[in-house]
């Protein structure tokens, strides 16, 4: 939810931090800054609002540094200030640090300073961890065991970086439970937040893990793991390429993003073959033994799981929950220990989803990761994962990753279904042949482009958007809203369509706009109803249809569960192009981060 990035090398590393902080801008951009060190001080630079103002002060004051930390912040403790934004140093300042997460015990540990005589000048909880690292520079010389020492001090989530006057070159970091990856180049040393920011110089990426502590070098790296042994790390080859993670000519992050998809539901699909094991890690024996399936997650992940209950309940004939990771993290659950775990995510770090998934862990719960973002602690802490391959989201508003999670959630409910003898070969068979056209069925839905920026053009001024949808579709209807909740900031609300007129439709009013999904199914004349009652009351009815005989945006004809997959596509281009046209910025919406990796 704030953005890290860190150099130590053998250059000049001022724009290659300000480069890597603006690829990190979608992790939280109220703030930033950036502390160098030259000629055994340490200088710090920081600025309110987007990484642009902070260009500008670096440039002014000719920076050339060959080690340096950089932070892109959005607020958790303290408002968006230059006091608040990082780097903090401690006192007397030997210290600075960068920090994104949460240090639950700071107010206790900075009482403690505060009696020591220490002065702080920000109201963040990050603040601490400098001052307590310069604290125990007065009882060693060596800044890797102050550094440590502190470390252990600290209670709640963290990734931090910190560099020492009397040390130049040298960068300590340390990690629990907010990302943090180490970028190997040639004599040359990154670390950030993400993969992103440091992608166009290196390849080469340790994920560090809980507990882990690393201390760059001028010549190398040494990561300690928590049990204070040598820590082995993969170092994995990053496949994106850095154009993967530009625009590739769109307008926007979210535009590229939504045309993605073919690819990315291709991409994924190549990565779930026909076998439960392999694809699930679930053994044909225990698809039989599982009695239920807890589905959790946030967000747009929450609308996919959600979705995907209707998928399992139907092909898997399985009793399934899908519920919010903060609601279901606190409700008093009696977990069922034969059920299946399954937490989706994009970014893998969402506090709320983590903190659910390792409750069912604790209850023994067998643990299923839906995640896009390798190495990310999501699908550390789960039994198996299976990952999205629809590389890096950069938008805020999530879109390859929701129809990329459906995918994986439509396959998980096939094969379960198969697996469980809910399905026969033959019913398998045609319906994993036609889960396999998904990439050209999302092709043929993205031809709607015009056809739906102009009738985005005609509503764009509107005040109030409803959407309605039932069965598989409603979670579509409450995506279809909070994709244009997000990117717009106008009030869009989904229904289930049933609901419409137990008191919602009280809000209709004349040429209020009512998407409905509808497609050709067993319920199509249910939602042609409920299409009816609203229109009775003046509302300007957009039709989300594959029947032919209907007056509506028509999609490419599909069975009906597979649907809701295809009506995401105009969906998110009706969110894209209501904001667009008035005029918001839509890849870095207000008060949202793409990650929240806090509670
Ligand atoms: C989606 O457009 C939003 N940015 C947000 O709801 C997001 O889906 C949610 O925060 C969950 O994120 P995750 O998938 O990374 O866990």
């Amino acid at each position: 939810m704030c953005g890290i990035i860190a150099y130590s090398g053998g250059r000049n590393g001022a724009a290659l931090i300000i480069d890597g902080l603006k690829k990190l801008e979608y992790r939280g951009y109220d703030s930033a800054g950036l502390a160098y060190g030259a000629y055994g001080k340490i200088n710090i630079l920081k600025a309110v609002g987007k990484v642009n103002n902070l260009e500008e002060l670096v440039l002014k004051n000719k920076v050339n540094s060959a080690c340096l930390i950089g932070h892109t912040r959005w607020a958790t403790h303290g408002k968006p200030s230059k006091e608040n934004s990082h780097p903090h140093t401690g006192q007397p300042g030997a210290v600075a640090l960068v920090h994104n997460g949460i240090i639950e015990n700071y107010l206790e540990l900075k009482q403690k300073l505060t009696a020591k005589g220490h002065k702080f000048k920000s109201q963040t909880d990050s603040e601490v961890a400098a001052h307590l690292i310069e604290e125990n520079l007065k009882r060693t010389l060596s800044f890797p065991a102050a550094f440590e020492a502190a470390v252990k001090q600290l209670k709640g989530a963290y990734a931090l970086v910190a560099m020492y006057n009397r040390e130049p070159g040298v960068l300590m970091a340390a990690k629990k439970q907010s990302p943090l990856v180490l970028g190997i180049g040639k004599g040359e040393y990154f670390l950030a937040s993400d993969v992103p920011a440091f992608l166009q110089h290196t390849k080469r990426a340790v994920f560090l893990e809980d507990g882990d502590i690393a201390c760059i070098i001028p010549r190398g790296y040494k990561i300690t793991a928590a049990d204070g042994g040598p820590a082995k790390r993969k170092i994995h080859t990053i496949a994106w390429d850095n154009t993967s993670a530009q625009k590739c000519g769109y307008k926007h992050f979210m535009l590229k993003e939504i045309f993605d998809q073919p690819q990315a539901v291709e991409d994924t699909l190549r990565t779930l073959p026909n076998d439960i094991k392999k694809s699930f890690g679930i053994s044909a024996r225990r698809a039989k033994e599982i009695k239920g399936i807890y589905l959790v997650a946030c967000g747009t992940a929450y609308h996919a799981a959600l979705a995907a209950k209707y998928f399992l309940e139907h092909f898997a004939k399985l009793p399934v929950e899908a519920d919010t990771a903060s609601e279901f993290k606190y409700r008093d659950v009696n977990f069922q220990k034969d059920w299946l775990f399954c937490a989706v995510s994009q970014s893998g770090e969402t506090a709320d989803t983590l903190a659910a998934l390792l409750n069912a862990k604790k209850a023994g719960l067998r643990t299923l990761g839906v995640c896009n973002v390798l190495g990310s602690a999501i699908t550390r802490a789960s039994d198996f994962t299976v990952y999205t391959r629809c590389g890096p989201e950069i938008s805020v508003a999530s879109t390859k990753a929701f129809t990329s999670q459906l995918t994986v959630l439509y396959a998980l409910s096939l094969q379960l279904g198969f697996a469980r003898g809910a399905l026969s070969k033959p019913q398998f068979n045609e319906l994993y042949k036609e889960l396999l056209r998904l990439p050209a069925l999302l092709a043929a839905a993205l031809k709607k482009q015009e056809q739906v920026k102009k009738t985005a053009r005609g509503i764009f001024r509107k005040k109030s958007f409803i959407f309605l949808g039932r069965n598989a579709c409603f979670p579509l209807a409450l995506e279809g809203a909070l994709k244009l909740k997000e990117v717009s900031y106008l009030h869009a609300e989904g229904f289930p369509a049933g609901e419409i007129k137990h008191g919602p439709i009280a809000v209709i009013e004349r040429g209020t706009p009512v998407f409905a999904l509808a497609p050709k199914g067993f319920l199509e004349g249910k939602i042609l109803s409920s299409c009816q009652e609203v229109s009775a009351r003046g509302a300007m009815l957009i039709l989300l249809t594959n029947d032919a005989a209907q007056n509506g945006l028509l999609l490419p004809r599909v069975s009906e569960y597979l649907f809701p997959v295809i009506a995401a596509v105009p969906l998110q281009l009706f969110a894209y192009y209501i904001a667009a046209f008035n005029g918001c910025d839509i890849d870095r919406p207000r008060n949202l981060a793409k990650s929240v990796t806090v509670e």
